[in-house]
């Protein structure tokens, strides 16, 4: 990476974001609370635009990711909106299946998903124009052709990867340069972060989602925030 690469691809991202701020309001943007997420939360509350930021708050998170949220309050003033799954699903989840059922199967651990991410996800996009995600393209396989800006016709909205461009190393030049406050499980093998018993640490030299659903093959490895009815279709780039 050099310098100059870096702050095009900055200045890139930057431009992006103002221009969903100027001409797709109301917009929000989908929050992990790790390291990408946290440079957009950076970029947004820094620079003040009108984009409202959320967490889907599965009741399975770290401990350390559910603490991003009092940090950022202390960082940057913000409230973090939080999504919730509905209880009596879940309950109904657990009551049939088990507390841990998505160990089982594939299907088990994308009804999970689908119960505890995708319907809170849906409510939390409700009345938007747009939304933005951390995504990046280098992540896997399955977003080697992530777009800047999408047609997500099953949200009936627009949706940015203001990140889709950046290296995982451009991602920590942000982070360290500007002091943003990111998850201590980064520092601890998880480059990835998600529910805490469907992620773990990986190890050296291996793929930065091994750690996700690693009982699974890589290609199910996406929890339906970023599916079109269930699977992978690459959505339309719109320029
Ligand atoms: S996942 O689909 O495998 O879970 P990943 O953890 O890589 O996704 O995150 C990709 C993007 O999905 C994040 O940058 C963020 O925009 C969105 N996302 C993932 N998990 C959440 C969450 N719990 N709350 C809000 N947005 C999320
Ligand atoms: Fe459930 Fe795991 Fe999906 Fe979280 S990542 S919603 S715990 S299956």
């Amino acid at each position: 990476m050099t310098a100059s690469d870096f702050n095009e691809r900055l200045d890139v991202t930057k431009a992006i974001l103002g221009r969903i701020a100027t001409e797709f309001t109301p917009a929000v943007f989908a929050s992990s609370l790790a390291a990408e997420d946290m440079v957009l939360t950076d970029l947004i509350l820094r620079s003040g635009l009108p984009i409202g930021i959320f967490t889907l708050e599965t009741g399975r998170l770290h401990k350390e990711t559910l603490d991003m949220i009092g940090r950022i309050k202390e960082s940057y003033g913000y409230d973090i909106a939080l999504f919730k799954p509905e209880a009596a699903a879940v309950d109904a989840y657990v009551q049939a299946n088990g507390l841990n059922a998505f160990y089982d199967s594939v299907e088990m651990r994308k009804e999970c998903c689908r119960i505890r991410k995708v319907e809170p996800l849906n409510r939390a996009l409700t009345g938007n124009k747009a939304w933005v995600t951390g995504q990046r393209r280098a992540q896997s396989t399955t977003r080697a052709e992530l777009h800047v800006q999408e047609d997500d016709a099953a949200h009936g909205m627009v949706k940015f990867n203001p990140l889709a461009d950046w290296s995982e190393e451009d991602v920590w030049h942000y982070i360290h340069s500007n002091k943003v406050p990111y998850n201590p499980l980064h520092d601890k093998g998880y480059p990835s972060i998600g529910c805490e018993p469907c992620t773990r640490a990986i190890q050296p030299g291996e793929d930065v989602r091994a750690g996700r659903w690693w009982w699974e093959n890589a290609d199910t490895k996406e929890c339906g925030l970023h599916l079109v009815d269930g699977k992978l279709v690459r959505m339309k780039a719109v320029s």
